[in-house]
């Protein structure tokens, strides 16, 4: 135990921090300009200057480290004469602005000043000019406000990974400038600008639209888009969100976010969002009352399941709605539809993955806390990007990295690239024994522990050598001995798998590699989730086999339990999946869709067959923000209100339940209300008050959820497992599927997953449009000149399910196997040139066999 006087005030710490972190732990504040909790010191400012008794000078609190019996003072009339020339050094060169400078209010230079002063300047000299620099289209800098803390640049260096920006030039002229020029051309994260502690970089979103003491709500929720769930505060003056900041401390992000979080909240005021519900006539949709509407919807989805039966009806939930919608959302299904056809674009990955890891390793296998991936010694990504798909993620195998980690990268990581100290670039369509050389590798170093038999059944006889998996998929091979000997020497390691391996040819097969590699290591798995809540939509019971608590829909012992707590029937039979109901509407078998929350014409793949099927329903009602591709088709238009407008929980991918808290007003209602009207109209109950009533609910008749309250979430204690019953008993046989062969030598077409954007929520977010404004296809320097084809070239793409128009963007990261197209952009979505076969044990559709045509196009 240390102990400490400062300002008189005893202290007892544990350990060893810094004279800064003990006064801070004692509620003592010391001025700082260059510190920040998040990042390494630096000691550059002197703000935090301290007398410490029997040193002769003053000395810097935030590097020093605290001694036994040392007796600091942090405020007397010697510290404030420095602190106050310290700052009037500053203001040689830092313009007066505060006025127009949209920080003050809230910049610690301007706090400081008037707490030590200087009143009054005593330099007569001219100051250093610096234009204000408005070149990049999201983030403004203003130079001459710059007080060279450097904060921003260990930020975007030392956190976020990215080295994008740097100090440049010398004395009075120094200021910091991206290496890109004047434009940022990096992650656009924003982590930078949520330090800066002055005016000089902000966020042009909010320019001159608030003030900081003019906020009428600072509303603490979760951000929309992916499954990590970064803690977000959402800046509201006068009913408009004004600025998106990261919360410091909040147990997933701490203080970060990614270029989505940051700046894609302006979707929330696009003024296409729909305010009033719509109904086709004669063809066309025209507005409609409420009234009108739900009346419609509940008479005909009624009269449909009368003449044809519940089987004839489905819907589709949404993994961008909350626990609270989908879970009233699948009661109404059930109970007032009778129907067990409920499913989600969670299957397209995500759902089949999980269910299939957890079938051998039980429930909550994937449940492991995203910032412990900073702490492990080595981390083995598959299948995807995680700085793309889950940025904030990311960032944690990018600190794992710094920290000494090893990262192993099976596959083009390009997030990682810099972090990635050994990669396995299989060849195309050779991941398959890349991973079985792993497996046979691994076992001989670990051998076979005889814990789970029934994985050891499946791999025991894969055997290839490190020689045959150098020549058959082109890794080298002292990078595939390096890493078995690193996966097999580390004592902490990590698999961090995504969905481009589980949308592949042999995916479930994959899975089952990935599982033994992780069993014979004795790691965590983190499944990539690209939606918020893609979690706790499965948790809800939105799936075709299971009811909430994932228990099975077949098993009557549960059954009984939701039927007696709904009081209701429910069909003992599992219903069908998003792609058998997509088949079943195409042959007309189902005959009425709910779509609430999602966009299967645009987000499923072959969509123009899924556009053909839905438009041979009787019967489509889709509940949304906008009018999406889905909408256009439907006979119903719902608008439903947007993450920001309503209350509720979403559960990311490590399984921590979060609140999401409304911040700003619209007309009209959230999903579950609207679901809720329309049971109520079909003559089945569904009255809840709020979502709070509507979780007591779900934490009753849940068993996992079981006894969970609001009151706990806000502690942060809900997170896995609860203090619920998981299912860990119903495991079954392993079914893994090879796949069919690709014929290689073929131009295939793959699915590019972008860091700024997200499905086809973020093309209505201004700022993400500026930074990345239109589809492309993307080949890489071979195939370019194959074809004779030159960047911003007009290319027509073909596939077997469709061609696309697009400019090309010759990339030397893409491989000359394949082309890359995103699936986000109106009209040019990668799904309507890929057609998919099922993989019949995750449910999954394989994706990557799809061969291209590229043909330049003459303009
Ligand atoms: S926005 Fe992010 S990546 Fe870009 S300069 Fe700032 S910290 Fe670096
Ligand atoms: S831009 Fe801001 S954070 Fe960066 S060095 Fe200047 S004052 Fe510090
Ligand atoms: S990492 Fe995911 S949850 Fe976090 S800010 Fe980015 S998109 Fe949002
Ligand atoms: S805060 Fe300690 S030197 Fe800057």
């Amino acid at each position: 135990m240390i102990t400490i006087t400062i300002n008189n005030k005893e202290i007892k710490l544990e350990k060893p921090v810094t004279v800064l972190e003990a006064a801070r732990s004692a509620g003592i504040k010391i001025p700082t300009l260059c510190w920040h909790e998040q990042l390494e010191i630096y000691g550059g400012c002197r703000l935090c200057l301290v007398e410490v008794e029997k040193m002769p000078r003053l000395q810097t609190a935030c590097t020093l480290m605290v001694a036994d019996g040392m007796v600091v003072r942090t405020e007397t009339e010697q510290i404030a004469d420095v602190r106050r020339g310290i700052l009037e050094f500053l203001l040689i060169n830092h313009p007066l602005d505060c006025p127009v400078c949209d920080k003050a209010g809230e910049c610690e230079l301007q706090d400081l000043v008037e707490k030590y002063g200087p009143a009054k300047g005593r330099y007569k000299e001219k100051k250093r000019k610096v234009p204000e620099s408005f070149e990049d289209p999201l983030i403004v800098r203003n130079m001459e406000r710059c007080i060279i803390c450097t904060r921003c640049v260990r930020m975007c260096e030392n956190v976020q990974g990215a080295s994008a920006i740097a100090v440049i030039n010398r004395g009075g002229h120094s200021h910091v400038e991206p290496f890109s020029g004047k434009r940022y051309d990096c992650e656009y994260c924003g982590n930078c600008i949520s330090v800066c502690p002055v005016g000089a970089i902000m966020s042009r979103l909010h320019r001159h639209s608030y003030r900081p003491w003019q906020l009428t709500g600072k509303t603490e929720t979760i951000c929309p888009y992916c499954g990590v769930g970064c803690t977000l505060v959402l800046q509201v003056r006068d009913d408009s969100i004004k600025r998106v900041i990261p919360k410091m401390g909040a147990p997933v992000n701490n203080g970060l976010l990614c270029s989505r979080g940051k700046f894609g909240y302006e979707f929330v005021a696009d003024k296409e969002r729909l305010t009033t519900p719509l109904i086709r006539k004669n063809g066309i949709l025209k507005k409609a009352t409420w009234e009108e509407a739900i009346t419609l919807v509940a008479d005909t989805l009624k009269e449909i399941k009368d003449k044809s039966g519940s089987p004839a009806v489905a819907g589709i939930a949404s993994p961008r709605c909350t626990n609270e919608d989908n879970y009233v959302f699948q009661k109404f299904m059930r109970v007032a539809l009778g129907t067990n056809n409920i499913d989600s674009s969670a299957r397209t990955g995500y759902a089949g993955a999980q269910r299939f890891i957890e079938n051998i390793f039980g429930e909550g296998a994937t449940a492991n806390i995203i910032s412990g991936l900073s702490n492990a010694d080595s981390v083995l990504v598959i299948g995807g990007d995680p700085m793309a798909i889950n940025p904030v993620l990311g960032l944690q195998i990018r600190a794992c990295s710094r920290k000494g980690g090893s990262i192993i990268t099976a596959g083009n990581v390009k997030g990682l690239k810099y972090f990635s100290p050994l990669k396995l670039q299989a060849e195309l369509h050779s991941e398959t024994i890349l991973l079985e050389g792993l497996v046979s590798a691994l076992k001989d170093k670990k051998g076979l522990s005889g814990s789970n038999k029934k994985l050891e059944a499946e791999i025991k006889d894969i055997n290839i050598s490190s020689e045959d998996v150098a020549k058959k998929c082109g890794v080298k091979k002292e990078s595939f001995i390096k890493s078995v000997e690193l996966l097999s020497g580390a004592a902490a390691p990590a698999i961090v798998l995504g969905k481009e391996t589980v949308q592949s040819s042999g995916g479930s097969y994959k899975l089952l590699l990935a599982a033994a590699i992780n069993y014979l290591i004795n790691g965590r798995i983190y499944l990539l989730s690209e939606r918020a809540n893609e979690q706790g939509l499965l948790d809800m019971g939105c799936m075709p086999d299971s009811l909430p608590g994932h228990r099975p829909v077949a098993l009557a012992e549960f059954r009984r339990r939701y039927e007696s707590e709904w009081n209701a029937v429910i069909n003992d039979k599992a219903g069908l999946s998003i792609f058998e109901m997509i088949d079943a509407a195409a042959k007309g078998s189902i005959k009425a869709m709910y779509v609430m929350g999602d966009n299967p014409a645009y987000n499923l793949p072959d969509s123009n067959a899924v556009e053909a099927a839905l438009n041979n329903l009787d019967f489509l009602v889709v509940q949304d923000i906008f009018l999406t591709e889905t909408g256009r088709l439907a006979d119903v238009v719902l608008p439903a209100l947007s993450w920001a407008e309503k209350d509720g929980t979403f559960t990311n991918m490590e399984r921590r339940i979060q609140r999401l808290r409304k911040a700003v007003n619209r007309e009209g209602m959230e999903d579950w209300k609207i679901v809720s009207e329309i049971s109520k109209n079909m003559g089945v109950s569904l009255n809840y008050r709020d979502t709070e009533d509507i979780f007591k609910e779900i934490s009753k008749v849940s068993p996992l959820y079981r006894g969970l309250t609001y009151e706990d979430i806000d502690k942060g204690s809900a997170v896995y497992p609860y203090k619920g019953e998981p299912l860990r008993s119903l495991t079954g046989d392993i079914q893994a599927h090879k796949g069919a062969g690709i014929v290689h030598g073929k131009l295939h077409v793959r699915l590019e997953r972008p860091l700024f954007h997200s499905g086809t929520l973020s093309r209505r977010s201004p700022a993400l449009i500026k930074i990345s404004p239109e589809a492309v296809v993307k080949i890489s320097p071979d195939t370019a000149r194959a074809l004779s084809i030159e960047n911003g070239n007009i290319v027509m793409v073909s596939t077997k399910t469709g061609s696309l128009k697009l400019p090309v963007t010759i990339d030397k990261e893409v491989d000359s196997s394949y082309i890359m197209l995103t699936n986000n952009f109106e009209g040019k979505g990668a799904f309507s040139l890929m057609g998919y076969s099922i993989d019949p044990a995750t449910g999954a559709p394989c994706i990557d066999n799809n061969e291209a045509i590229v043909e330049r196009v003459k303009v």
